[in-house]
Order: structure tokens, then C-alpha cells, then sequence
């Protein structure tokens, strides 16, 4: 064997802790979590949601009270998503203009603490319509420019109720550049965009439209605006187009099963990147888990490693606050 290896033997590093953690290229901080969470109206509720074990629906005063918990855990930022009362959804989802709506409360609630926090709040319209598009229809077909107006209003909404960071992710032509223009003509310059860049039509959002009610409502799919699972030149027409409208930060969706998409806009574009280990990933570590088939902690911490490993500088997780806390034990 020595003839072979000629004394290189890969082996050597790996053979205790110490030497493993000396050599290991790549690290997991709670600095690279965005946590998303769901809001419902009411006060003191938390309601489970069944297909995202350990997730629940939080009025309000409990989405303060988990983003002073995030807080403490050095969690960057919160991601905030409503599950709008079906009274409250119309055709052209209304709502989202609202500034009174359960995002711009909670919102303007969290923001009152004065929080070393961020908000990310999602620009889209699907949580308000109901038909459970993310735009505006005639008939069968999404309204792209209509939309867009619209999206511009609803971003201004969420920034003037305190959201830090906007986050489109209905994937409509031209929206980064209506938004930043919209933004900076109300003198709102400082409000940073991610855009759900290469966001595409997956069958791993289930749960999370479980979480705000638009498996409910949906007609049909939602593919003549996300992109198709097999491409990925476009993701990198989707990403020249977004930085050069003004995005500061870019994002792929699903993860883990695009994480050749996370790493090519990474190399190509070195922009701040981020993936979102979206419901379906999360629901599924927590069913095999749940089974007895995989060690769930385990699985949840190489799935985030992955995302670091490719290349995202973050991930938006379901995970967050139990990695965070997991993260800041081992210290
Ligand atoms: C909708 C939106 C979706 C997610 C975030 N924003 C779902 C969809 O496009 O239907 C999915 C997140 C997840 O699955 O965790 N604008």
C-alpha cells in the first residue's frame, strides 16, 4: 500500500475531533439563519400546523414575543407570513394594501422593542387572493404589469409598517426595478431587496401553503411564472436581470434539491446569496425522523451545512430557532 499512496494518505486528518474541526473548510453560524414565521390573528394562539411539526401559527403578541426569542438567540433576521381570514381574500387580494394587515402589525409591534433584528416580509399576493395566485388574473391569466403596480404598493405598505428587507417572491417580469424605483421615490432608500430570484414551481411547497391556507384556495399551478425544475441557464438570466434592476441580496428556492443553482449564481455573481430550506425539506426530515429512520438533529445540521457548503452566505429554516439554540449550547 505505502507503494501506492506514496505516504499520502487522505485518512490522516480525519482521525480525531480536534484534527477534523482543524481541518473543516466550511462553518455553520447562527449568523447565516433567517427564521421564517407565520401569523394568525387573534392573541395568546398558537396554532400547530400539522404537516410542519414544531411550527405553529402565532398571533401577533406571540410573533414579539418569539422575535425577542430570536433576538436572544442571535438570530439575524425574521421572515413574516399571514394566514389571511378567508373573509379577508378577494380576487385581487385586497388585503395585501392594508396597512393594518397581520404583517404590517407585527411589523410595527416588533418593531416598537427597538430589536437588534431584521424583518424580511414577502411580496406576492397569493396569501390574499383567492384564487391563491401570486398576482392579479383575468380568467386564467396572471395580469404581469397590473401585478406589478400592485406589488410596488404592497412593498411600500410593509416598509412604512418597519419591514427591513423586501422579499418578491411572486416572480413576475420587471418587479425588482418597479419596487426599488417605488421605494426610492417615497424616500425609502434604505430598504434592502432579496429577491426569490430562481424561484421555482416545486412540489416542496405543500405544508407551507397548509401554514397560510393556499392548498385551500389555489386553482391550478403556478407554473407560468415559476420556473421549470429543469433549468438552469434562466436562473442566471433571472439573476443578471434582478441585480441589474437593483436586488442587494439574491435567493434560490427550494433548496437542497437546487443546490446546483445556489452555487453557480454564487460563482457567478458573487452577490449575497441565500437558499430557502423550504416546508417540504423541513417536513421531510422531520417525517423520516419521526420514524425512527433518520437521526433528525443530525440530518437538519448536514442539510444546513449543505446549503453553506454550495456557496449561500444564509438559509431561510423552519429549523432556525432549534439550530440556533443547538449552536449556541455547543459553545
Ligand atoms: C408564495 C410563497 C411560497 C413560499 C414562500 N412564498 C409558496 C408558493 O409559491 O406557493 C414557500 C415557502 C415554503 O414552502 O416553505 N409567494
Amino acid at each position: 500500500m505505502d507503494e501506492i499512496l506514496g505516504g499520502r494518505r487522505m485518512r490522516r486528518n480525519r482521525r480525531a475531533d480536534w484534527s477534523r474541526r482543524l481541518v473543516r473548510e466550511t462553518t455553520l453560524t447562527v449568523n447565516d439563519l433567517i427564521w421564517p414565521i407565520f401569523l394568525v390573528e387573534g392573541s395568546n394562539v398558537r396554532q400547530p400546523v400539522p404537516s410542519m411539526p414544531d411550527v405553529k401559527r402565532l398571533s401577533v403578541d406571540e410573533a414579539v414575543r418569539e422575535a425577542e426569542k430570536a433576538e436572544a438567540l442571535g438570530i439575524p433576521v425574521l421572515a413574516l407570513f399571514p394566514y389571511t381570514d378567508d373573509a379577508l381574500r378577494d380576487a385581487t387580494g385586497s388585503e395585501a394594501l392594508n396597512s393594518n394587515n397581520l404583517v404590517c402589525r407585527a411589523c410595527r409591534e416588533i418593531k416598537k422593542l427597538g430589536l437588534n433584528i431584521g424583518l424580511l416580509t414577502d411580496v406576492a399576493l397569493d396569501p390574499y387572493t383567492s384564487h391563491g395566485h401570486d398576482g392579479l388574473m383575468d380568467g386564467e391569466t396572471i395580469l404581469n404589469d397590473e401585478t406589478v403596480d400592485q406589488l410596488c404598493r404592497q412593498a411600500l405598505t410593509q416598509v412604512d409598517a418597519g419591514a427591513d428587507i423586501i422579499g418578491p417572491s411572486d416572480m413576475m417580469d420587471g418587479r425588482i426595478g418597479a419596487i426599488r424605483s417605488a421605494l426610492d421615490g417615497a424616500g425609502m432608500r434604505d430598504a434592502q431587496i432579496m429577491s426569490y430570484t430562481a424561484k421555482y414551481a416545486s412540489a416542496f411547497y405543500g405544508p407551507f401553503r397548509d401554514a397560510i391556507g393556499t392548498n385551500a384556495t389555489l386553482v391550478g399551478d403556478k407554473r407560468t411564472y415559476q420556473m421549470d425544475c429543469a433549468n438552469t441557464d434562466e436562473a442566471i438570466r433571472e439573476a443578471e436581470l434582478d441585480i441589474a434592476e437593483g436586488a442587494d441580496m439574491i435567493m434560490v428556492k427550494p433548496g437542497l434539491p437546487y443546490l446546483d443553482i445556489v452555487w453557480r449564481l454564487k460563482d457567478t455573481f458573487r452577490m449575497p446569496t441565500y437558499a430557502y430550506q423550504v416546508s417540504g425539506e423541513y417536513a421531510m426530515i422531520h417525517a423520516a425522523a419521526n420514524n425512527g429512520w433518520i437521526d433528525g438533529e443530525r440530518a437538519m445540521l448536514e442539510s444546513l451545512m449543505a446549503f453553506k457548503r454550495a456557496g449561500a452566505d444564509g438559509i431561510l429554516t423552519y429549523f432556525a430557532p432549534k439550530v440556533a439554540g443547538m449552536l449556541a449550547k455547543a459553545k
